[in-house]
């Protein structure tokens, strides 16, 4: 199957899935959507009130937010994914459980290996556990790593920026690193230094958890 046909299948799942008790209040349920090929990944916390009435992610307040630090580097929306660790809305947008996180995780790792993006980031603190596990989110925001043969790096939630003006600001200034850290990922994707660029059996024993060089 090719990513585009994957990726539906998970869409297509997910718009009935009933593994965890978060499909009991949704509308709808919200896989994520972005090109198969997009080189970054946006991993979120999960949808809120306008996501689950329109099946779509970020469309709200912290959406258009995040469509102005997308523009902040000369992005589309449609030039990336933007998908959630859970894909059913909380309700009212309590934090998503362990065993929600759980139950949902199988389509986020089935979306990650689908489009094998060159950078993920993630936003707020349930995406940023996926891969940092328990680092404090002030401590790492900004700062790309390799976890799991992906290039990472965590941000603060835009909807966290929406609250408090410092917040904002850093977030603006996150995000102005993406496009080196793209580059420097292109890059290591090119020498296949990444696990992620080539098939597994081609690839060397992973590597420590480290910091790229360039930061
Ligand atoms: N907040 C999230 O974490 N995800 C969305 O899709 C919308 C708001
Ligand atoms: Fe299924 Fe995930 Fe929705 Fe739970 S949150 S019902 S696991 S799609």
């Amino acid at each position: 199957m090719s990513p585009e046909e994957i990726l539906r299948e998970i869409a297509a799942e997910v718009s009935v899935c009933t593994k965890c008790d978060l499909c009991k209040g949704r509308t709808k349920a919200v896989p994520g959507e972005g090109p198969p090929s997009a080189r970054i990944l946006f991993i979120g916390e999960g949808p809120g009130y306008h996501e689950d009435k329109q099946g779509r992610p970020f469309v709200g307040p912290a959406g258009q937010f995040l469509d102005e630090l997308l523009q902040s580097i000369n992005l589309k929306r449609s030039d990336v994914f933007i998908t959630n660790v859970v894909k059913c809305r909380p309700p009212n947008n309590r934090d998503p459980l362990p065993e929600e996180i759980s139950a949902c995780n199988d389509y986020l790792d089935r979306q990650i290996a689908a489009i094998k993006p060159l950078l993920i980031v993630t936003l707020g603190r349930y995406s940023m556990a996926k891969f940092f596990g328990s680092a404090k989110i002030s401590a790492i925001h900004g700062k790309a790593q390799k976890k799991d043969g992906y290039i990472c790096m965590a941000m603060y939630h835009p909807a966290a920026g929406l609250h408090q003006a410092s917040l904002k600001e850093t977030i603006r200034q996150d995000f102005k690193k993406i496009p080196v850290v793209l580059a420097e990922a292109e890059r290591l994707a090119a020498e296949g230094k990444l696990g992620s660029a080539s098939s597994p059996a081609a690839n060397p024993p992973e590597e420590p958890p480290q910091q790229l060089s360039l930061f």
